[in-house]
Order: structure tokens, then sequence, then C-alpha cells
């Protein structure tokens, strides 16, 4: 279990301008209490020195970190963890994801155990795991992840993994929950929205809430943070539940065109190379 685990995070990546420090003003403000960080984001240092500038109390705040794949090595592996605490200025993350199940993850989740011995994270978990890659961590180790970080929208979202992480304990957190302004404007999302008296993101959040999710959503305006961060004093129907389940698309993933992107620069390293 993990002590003061908020239902929803606040995403970080890639923002193509963005005052930082006014950024983590605004979602304090809006009450978000945990920030979903990677190496990848290429952000940390200036994420960094906004929560220095805005003195935040580290108690405060849940802060995840994710390792990408290029540092699961056992040479790499510590040592990135260190560089990756100088960056953003920290003596320690309250979570580490693997950031994608390539290479050696079940080495690379050895070695997120070892963080854990040695008190430097508090819990550890994966990002992009399916069912069976889940399963193969806990033939080799006997334990669960705590958490895995997946794609999950109105279009796309796996419901094998995610039914099999409820059963297991594992928390799912939900990645590009608002993805489009399309997805913002479908019928069926705005006539809820006009029912329940919410916006669009609203409801698409609190669906992604009550399928037992925690929405990991980004936003650079404190407008945008409060809405996406009011979505506790209502609920959805179970039958405008199924109306939404029924926006999902088979054989379809928004962001696979990204994730192969990615998947072909796994080696690329973040103290190196920029976007
Ligand atoms: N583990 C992984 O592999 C992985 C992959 C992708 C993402 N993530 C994490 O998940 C986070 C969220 O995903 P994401 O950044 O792809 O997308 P997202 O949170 O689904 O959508 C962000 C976009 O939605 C807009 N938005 C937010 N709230 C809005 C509102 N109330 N009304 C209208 N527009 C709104 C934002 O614009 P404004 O700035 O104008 O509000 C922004 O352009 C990431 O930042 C990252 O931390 C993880």
């Amino acid at each position: 279990m993990i002590k003061n685990y908020p239902p929803i995070s606040l995403g970080t990546a890639f923002f193509k301008e963005l005052d930082y420090s006014l950024f983590i003003s605004n979602a304090l403000e809006a009450g978000y209490t945990h920030l979903d960080l990677a190496a990848r984001y290429l952000n940390e240092k200036k994420i960094g020195k906004a929560l220095k500038d805005n003195n935040v109390d580290r108690n405060s705040l849940i802060i995840t970190e994710k390792i990408w794949p290029c540092d699961y090595k056992e040479n790499r592996f510590f040592k990135a963890y260190d560089e990756m605490l100088n960056r953003v200025g920290l003596t320690y993350f309250d979570i580490v994801l693997l950031h994608k199940p390539v290479k050696d993850y079940l080495g690379a989740y050895q070695r997120l155990i070892s963080l854990r011995e040695k008190g430097l994270v508090k819990h550890i978990g994966v990002s992009n795991f399916s069912k069976k890659q889940i399963e193969e961590i806990y033939q080799k180790f006997n334990e669960y992840p705590e958490i895995n970080q997946i794609e999950t929208n109105i279009y796309y979202y796996d419901l094998e993994t995610i039914e099999y992480c409820k059963e297991k304990g594992i928390v799912v957190e939900g990645y590009s929950p608002i993805l489009n302004k399309k997805s913002r404007e479908e019928k069926v999302i705005l006539d809820l929205a006009k029912k329940y008296q919410k916006d669009a993101t609203q409801i698409i959040l609190r669906f992604i809430y009550q399928l037992g999710i925690t929405p990991v959503v980004k936003s650079s305006s404190l407008k945008h943070l409060k809405s996406n961060n009011d979505i506790w004093n209502f609920i959805i129907s179970e039958e405008d539940m199924n109306l939404i389940k029924g926006l999902r698309k088979k054989d379809f993933r928004p962001l696979k065109k990204l994730l192969d992107f990615f998947g072909d620069r796994m080696n690329f390293h973040p103290e190196k190379e920029k976007i």
C-alpha cells in the first residue's frame, strides 16, 4: 500500500514551452500531490528547479520517476538512478517504474528490488507491461509490481491487463487519458457533460477513475489543472459508463505511432540527446 496515494497524478511529459515554476505553483494551488516524471521527458532539471523555487515540502508530494531502457543494464542502472536524483535535486523518489518492457527488463526489475532494499526508493513498479510480462516478474521474484502505468483513454484500454492488475492488487495508472480534441468532442461525451453539468474532460477523467484507474493527466493551464482535479463530487451511472465504453475501438491504439517512434530510440541517453 502506498501511503497517501492520491486518486489523480500530474503528467509532466513534453511540454512545448512552459514556465515550470508557474506550472508547479499552479499544480500545488490546484491540489495535486503526485507528480509523474521520467528521464525520457528531458525536463527533470527544470522540474527540480521549479520545486525549489516553490519551496515545496518534499514530504507533501509523491514523486514517480521512470527509468528508460538504455539504463536497464547493471553497469548503468544504479548510476542512472543517482543521476536522476541529482537532476531533480532529491534524495529519494517515492515510486520508480521501468518505463518499458524491452531489453533485459527482468534484470532491471531485480535492480529495482535492490534499490528498494537499500531504502533508496519506497515503491517499485512498471509501465507499459502486459499481463504476461507481469506474470514473468511474479514467477521470477515472487512478488507483483505495486504499479503498472499504461495507456488509458476512451478509445483504448487493455482490459485483460487492467482486470489482472486489479485482481493482484496492482495499482493501474492510466496515461494520456484526454489524448486529443477529438475525444473531448465525441457526442456521447458532450451529451454526458451536459447531463452531469461537467465539462467533457471531467467526464473522461471520471470515467477512467470509475474504471478503477488513476488518471495521469497533464495540463499547462491553471484553469484545466483545477477542473481536472474536480471530479470527485459526482458519479457516472452504470448505464452512462456503458455508453462511454461503447467508444472503445477494437484494434486501434491511438499512441501506437508515438510508441513505435520511441521504440526505435531505446538506446537514446537522456543525459546526451535532445528529441
Ligand atoms: N508511461 C508512459 O509510457 C507514458 C506515455 C505517455 C504519457 N505518460 C504520462 O502521462 C501524462 C499525460 O499524458 P499526455 O501528456 O500524453 O496527455 P493528456 O494528459 O491526456 O493530455 C494533455 C493535453 O490535454 C490538454 N488538456 C488538459 N486538460 C484539459 C482540459 N480540461 N480541457 C482541454 N484540454 C485539456 C492539455 O492542454 P493544456 O496544457 O492547454 O491544458 C494537453 O495538451 C504525461 O504527461 C506523462 O506524465 C506516460
